[in-house]
């Protein structure tokens, strides 16, 4: 199985991509930032899923702001971070470990083997890169769900995992790590729905259970906001091509994440047509992203379901 290690901010989306990462992957740990709640949330919420699912993995508590500015939680998955779903209290706490130094330490030691799945603002992940240089040649690679190829959703072009820290995205795109996005032109293909739920509950279960409650709260805020009881499926959509190449398609481009424009910050501007020339450069700038283009995503969507009713039978 892969070595993976997640670096998340749970988050319904976030949840729901643990579960599924510890049947299919070697889970060695989860290191949490700010994004969908305060720090501190986001690290309780990581513990509680460990509780729920009985994994005994360390989480790392990370970094709570943006490298520039500041933060204000948006609410979309409720106060918690998680709310809509009826989790244990953490018996464990988080590790005495920064997640900066946990995700370093977990790329040498896996000597080359390391998945790094990054489904929140790439903060950590920028330090990490910086603090240690070698970071981008001792992970296999990272799995980014974040930014899109065509519309955002957190402002009109821009994608909220990128926008909630430009500066941090920028640097993990130009660095030398190898790099699969999980867009959300990619995520947008995988729909969940009632159905989804439904199957959940139909599993039993404390983990399907409890993972149908919460698409329940995030369904019904997304009906009450935009008039449909459905999701796109962000954050397992960057785990699913290492365990269904057969249902993903990606295409490399070049990438940057726009920094200055007050309209398109945290924009992520794909080279889709090869155009981009610096003058004093015959080549163009190297292929730094590999995209998701296309995805089965009733495929998708029911394959990560399935995994997760499958805690409903041990
Ligand atoms: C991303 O933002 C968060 O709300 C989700 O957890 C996901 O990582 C989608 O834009
Ligand atoms: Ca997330």
């Amino acid at each position: 199985m892969i070595p993976l290690l997640i670096d998340c901010d749970p988050g319904h989306d976030d949840s729901m991509a643990i579960l599924y990462a510890a049947r299919h992957f070697e889970l060695r740990g989860l290191t949490t930032v700010f994004g969908n709640s305060i720090v501190e949330n986001t690290t309780r919420n990581a513990l509680k899923i460990c509780e729920l699912a009985g994994l005994d993995i360390p989480v790392a508590g990370g970094i709570g702001a943006p490298l520039v500015g500041s933060f204000t939680p948006s609410m979309i998955h409720g106060a918690s971070g998680l709310d809509g779903a009826d989790l244990p209290e953490p018996k464990r706490r988080a590790v005495d470990m920064h997640a900066v130094t946990m995700i370093i330490e977990q790329a040498r030691k896996a000597e080359g083997e390391l998945v790094l799945a990054a489904i929140g603002p790439l903060t950590n992940v920028a330090v990490a890169l910086r603090t240690e240089p070698r970071l981008a040649r001792w992970l296999k690679c990272i799995t980014i769900m974040g930014g899109s190829l065509d519309i955002g959703n957190a402002s009109p072009y821009a994608e909220a995992n990128i926008l909630k820290d430009p500066e941090a995205a920028a640097a993990v795109f130009s660095s030398d790590a190898e790099i699969y996005l999980a867009g959300l032109n990619f995520t947008r293909q995988a729909i969940l729905d009632r159905s989804h739920a439904e199957m959940l509950r139909q599993a039993g279960g404390a983990v399907p259970e409890t993972v149908a409650g919460m698409l329940d709260f995030y369904l019904n805020r997304n009906e009450a906001r935009y008039g449909k009881p459905i999701s796109p499926m962000h954050d397992p959509s960057a785990l699913v091509p290492f365990v269904r190449p057969d249902l993903v398609e990606h295409q490399a481009f070049h990438i940057q994440v726009e920094l200055a424009s007050p309209l398109l910050r945290g924009m992520t501007v794909a080279d889709q047509r090869n155009v981009t020339r610096r003058p004093d450069e015959p080549e163009p700038p190297r292929a730094n992203v590999k995209a998701g283009v296309r995805m089965d995503g009733p495929a998708a969507t029911r394959h990560v379901i399935e995994t997760i009713a499958s805690y409903g039978r041990g």
